[in-house]
């Protein structure tokens, strides 16, 4: 595997894997790699020749009170992870070469950016777009995987992308689980014994939630919303919002809705926030 930290370094790369016939995909990550990032590397893998992975903690994607300084930087096991996963190029640019002008969003997020995720971190999804959108422009991939977990990035990212990308497929991976149901994150490590354990309710909680739904009959959302939320009933888990939307228009569900939904759900243990979500078929 090579690093490269250059925008030229970059393109010379990519333009000698794309002279080599190669189908090019990319993973961009914050960094502090586990298990469920080794499985995007899989997932591309298995759609393309040539693997390049970026790693960059993104501050425009990061509010005032929110922690892009103690974020994890883990960039030499990081490296020896993906060594051995059998990606091509690792791509670790610097601040000046993502933002070479103004650290201002140039995308905006628009309505679905300000909802559920949005409402509590505003500004996130516009930074999250705009470092995309970079990466995308140097990149220059021809597919680009994400996980699941961050359902709101992933809607808004495949809405970008065909309006401004349609040129790059996007693939969407499943979320990676821990044996109790705890999703993966970068944010676990932050989770002490005791909140780790707290922190399997998020899932139990969605499943609960998805055990309310009818296979084949009418449901009523607000009884899966209310099941969900009543099965997190623990006092050291601090919820902010269990919702359920269309999975193709991020609209809250109402009464009758046919089709595919997710259930969302973020909270906080102790100081670390932590989201998740599962699809259900109504
Ligand atoms: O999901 C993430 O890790 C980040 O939001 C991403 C997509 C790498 C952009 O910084």
């Amino acid at each position: 595997m090579k690093t490269v930290t250059s925008e030229a370094q970059l393109h010379a790369e990519i333009a000698e894997a794309k002279a080599a016939g190669k189908k090019v995909a990319f993973v961009p990550t914050m960094g502090a790699l586990h298990q469920g990032h080794l499985s995007l590397i899989e997932v591309a893998k298995r759609h393309a020749d040539f693997v390049v992975v970026s790693i960059f903690v993104n501050p425009l994607q990061f509010g005032p009170n929110e922690d892009f300084d103690k974020y994890p930087r883990t960039l030499e096991t990081d490296s020896a992870q993906l060594v051995e996963a059998g990606v091509d190029l690792l791509f670790t640019p610097t601040v000046e070469v993502i933002y070479p002008g103004s650290q201002e969003p140039t995308k905006s997020a628009g309505p679905v950016g300000s909802v559920l995720e949005g409402a509590v971190r505003p500004g996130h999804f516009d930074g999250m777009l705009t470092v995309v959108s970079r990466l995308f422009d140097l990149v220059q991939p021809n597919v680009a995987v994400f996980g699941a977990k961050d359902a709101q990035q992933l809607h808004l990212i495949n809405a970008m992308t065909k309006r401004d990308y349609p040129s790059i497929k996007i693939i969407e991976a499943p979320t990676i689980r821990e044996a109790g149901g705890l999703a993966l994150s970068s944010r676990n490590r932050y989770l002490d014994e005791e909140a780790h354990e707290v922190a399997q309710q998020l899932s139990a909680a969605l499943r609960a939630g998805a055990a309310a739904v009818h296979p084949g009959g009418q449901t009523n959302p607000n009884l899966v919303i209310e099941t969900a939320t009543n099965a997190l009933a623990t006092p050291e888990a601090k919820l902010e919002y269990i919702a359920l939307v269309d999975k193709d228009t991020f609209e809250p569900i109402e009464n009758g809705f046919s089709g595919r939904a997710l259930l969302l759900i973020a909270a906080r243990v102790g100081e670390t926030r932590l989201i998740d979500n599962t699809e259900l078929t109504f």
